[in-house]
């Protein structure tokens, strides 16, 4: 059982799954989003959740696309709660669309949300879990991290270097005693997802169209069971298991399947 959870992105989707399961065992937990409405609205489900009274939940409103605000919310939730256990780092967005129609600022907010976010969160956490020797990071990829997808240009590669900090960082927590996980999830049926589904080209809907969908309940069961084995690699669904074990053996005939795709929709649209 953890004693206190840091969650960035806790106020919706899979955080606020994951911090709702983890509320229930009986942890402090500390949310960290953007959106101070949203963060009230999600403490006060989490509160009625409270297995005892002595627990706390902590709604802190940051930007962690700064590394002001990200170094300044994760100091109060340590001040507040103490050194975290379990980190999770959350937060993010996606926007798809065609690359030549997309404005850079949308690359660049992407990057610095889902990679910077993710690294200035851990940058901050690290000192105190390190002086604990105790602890479990837990960063949220995607399958998009895996393969690059039509239509996420700016998504993919975010997911991709979230990956890498994952891999290249693994070891040297290891040896600092702390434990850490990489999760990359299939799509969840969250407020992201609608979102993305507003500016998704026709071909990524095509694509991704037959994709298995998990309800973020289901995807966060998988990631709190996993990391209970810690497991490095966390993949909830089949769908995931297998991209993460197959992706470079299968890579060129995915390529073939999503070119055929655009080019169906392509003829279908020119007739
Ligand atoms: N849903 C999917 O299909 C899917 C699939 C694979 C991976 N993922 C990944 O899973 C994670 C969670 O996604 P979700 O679907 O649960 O999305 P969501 O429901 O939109 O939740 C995203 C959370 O991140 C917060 N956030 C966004 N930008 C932030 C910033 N700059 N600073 C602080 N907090 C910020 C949001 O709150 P505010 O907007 O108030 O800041 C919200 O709490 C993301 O990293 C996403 O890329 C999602």
């Amino acid at each position: 059982m953890y004693k206190h959870a840091i969650i960035t992105g806790g106020s919706s989707g899979i955080g606020k799954a994951i911090a709702t399961l983890l509320i229930q065992t009986g942890a402090h937990v500390s949310i960290i989003a953007r959106n101070q409405t949203k963060l009230n609205s999600t403490q006060a489900e989490l509160e009625a959740l409270k297995t005892n009274s002595e627990q706390q939940i902590l709604a802190i409103s940051a930007d962690i696309s700064h590394w002001e605000q990200a170094e300044k919310a994760i100091a109060k939730a340590i001040t507040e709660l103490g050194s975290p256990d379990l980190l999770i780092t959350s937060a993010g967005i996606a926007h798809p669309g065609y690359f030549t129609e997309l404005p850079l600022n949308i690359f660049e907010e992407t990057m610095a949300i889902n990679y910077f976010g993710t690294l200035y969160s851990i940058k901050a956490a690290l000192p105190s879990m390190i002086e604990q020797r105790k602890g479990h990071i837990v960063l949220i990829s995607s399958g998009a991290g895996l393969i690059g997808l039509y239509g996420y240009t700016p998504y993919s590669p975010s997911k991709f270097a979230v990956r890498g900090l994952a891999e290249s960082l693994r070891g040297e927590l290891k040896t600092a005693g702390l434990h850490i996980s990489i999760v990359y999830p299939p799509d969840t049926d969250t407020p992201q997802l609608a979102a993305e589904n507003q500016t998704k080209p026709p071909e990524t809907k095509l694509i991704t169209q037959s994709a298995q969908m998990m309800t973020a309940e289901q995807v966060a069961i998988e990631i709190l069971q996993a990391i209970y084995r810690k497991v490095f690699v966390i993949t909830p669904g089949l769908e995931m298991s297998l991209l993460m074990r197959l992706h470079s053996l299968i890579s060129p005939l995915l390529q073939w399947y999503f070119d055929s795709i655009v080019t169906k929709l392509r003829q279908v649209n020119l007739h």
